[in-house]
């Protein structure tokens, strides 16, 4: 069955979305909107997409049954509930929301309405971190006790062009990079049951483009937050985003088991590689990738929504996913301010693992034995 999809938002992140019917071939672009509707006309040129269309007639659309929300943060959440109201399945870009009560809004509404919703990032789907989860699965460092990440850098307003969200309350490197981060780490490790952080906005201004004497604009969120993370399974995760840093030598994912330690590709890409060190060995080891979609596949969770719908089974990038890692991002700000521990509510399921074909081959049979 192919899904048809109205991509509400076409700006930078947009292009390889309107790409993904060439790997996924059970969907397909019928509409694209945007505030600004000469970009989306221009988008849907350029892409071969029939209708270009302001966000009220998309929503009505009879062409559409899934709105791709691919806008800036702070409008995810009214797009989503509005995509809901008008009885469309959503699948929004990370964050799903800027704030926790806008996020459990979205996924009441869907399931009052008995749609879907489903979240980036999807490269926890990618052939790096699936060999990581198989690797984990299967054994190979025991049974995980703890695990750093690591997202250090200078933040993106030297390549983006509209940087000013970055810094405003729903981005920063917490809500804008953490959902990499955190996404790959609850589908090695479960939910997280407890979170505390210390938190700071190292410089108050921040400059657009590479010019230094370029337009400056005001930071007003947090650009360095270093948290610790209790999952519910019992390991304890160090955390640390920034974009105050302009060089740094530490892992991006390390989990450690009672048997070795896996080591983990940076989850803000789809690819290798996955390294190994048991125990009482002098050596890492590089492992094979065992699943595909090793370059950049972004909406390979917008596809295997797509196919759940079909088969009636749990889409892996789900809102129930995303609206927990929104709540621990959440706690880790509040805690920052608060100096104290917070406990964290939502428990979704871990994510089941993909088979190894999936969704490239959408029909094949092997996708419904791991039906969650
Ligand atoms: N740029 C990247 O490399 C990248 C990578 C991964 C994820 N993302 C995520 O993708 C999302 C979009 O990022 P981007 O870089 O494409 O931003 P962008 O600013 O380049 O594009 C956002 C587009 O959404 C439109 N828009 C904003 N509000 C709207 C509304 N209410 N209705 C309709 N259109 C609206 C804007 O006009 C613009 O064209 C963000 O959530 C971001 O976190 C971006």
């Amino acid at each position: 069955m192919t899904v048809r999809v109205g991509v509400v938002g076409v700006g930078n992140i947009s292009p390889i979305y309107l790409q993904a019917p060439r790997r996924s071939p059970n969907l397909e672009v019928t509409a694209v909107g945007d505030l600004d509707l000469d970009r989306a006309r221009a988008r849907a040129e350029e892409f071969g997409v029939p209708l270009a269309l302001p966000l009220g007639e998309l929503l009505a659309s009879d062409e559409v049954d899934v709105v791709l929300n691919l806008t800036v943060p702070a409008a995810h959440a009214d797009v989503s509930l509005a995509a809901l109201a008008a009885g469309k399945h959503v699948y929004s870009e990370k964050p799903l929301a800027t704030d926790l009560s806008a996020g459990r809004a979205v996924l009441d509404l869907a399931r009052g309405r008995s749609l879907r919703v489903g979240c980036a990032p999807d490269t926890f789907l990618g052939a790096g971190l699936q060999t990581a989860r198989k690797a984990l699965d299967d054994g190979l460092i025991g049974e995980p006790v703890a695990a750093s990440a690591f997202m250090l850098g200078h933040g993106p307003e030297r390549w983006h062009p509209n940087p000013d969200f970055f810094y405003q309350p729903g981005a920063g490197p917490m809500f804008d990079m953490g959902p990499y981060y955190l996404t790959a780490l609850v589908n090695m490790l479960g939910p997280v049951r407890r979170v505390a952080a210390s938190a700071r906005a190292s410089f108050p201004e921040r400059v657009a483009g590479e010019d230094p004497s370029g337009r400056r604009f005001p930071v007003s969120t947090p650009t360095h937050v270093a948290c610790t993370l209790d999952f519910d399974a019992g390991p304890v995760a160090t955390l640390v985003t920034s974009f105050d840093v302009w060089a740094s030598e530490l892992p991006r994912i390390e989990i450690y088991g009672t048997e070795g330690t896996l080591s983990l590709p940076d989850p803000n890409t789809f690819g290798g590689p996955v390294r190994v060190r048991r125990m009482l060995t002098d050596d890492w080891e590089t492992l094979p990738l065992t699943h595909p979609h090793e370059d950049n596949s972004r909406g390979i969770g917008l596809a295997d929504m797509a196919l759940a719908l079909a088969e009636g089974r749990a889409h892996r990038a789900s809102g129930e996913l995303a609206l927990h890692v929104l709540e621990v991002m959440h706690a880790t700000l509040v805690s920052g301010e608060q100096g104290r521990h917070l406990d964290i509510e939502t428990r979704p399921a871990r994510p089941a693992a993909l088979p190894a074909t999936l969704p490239a081959a959408p029909s094949d049979s092997e996708t419904r034995e791991v039906t969650p």
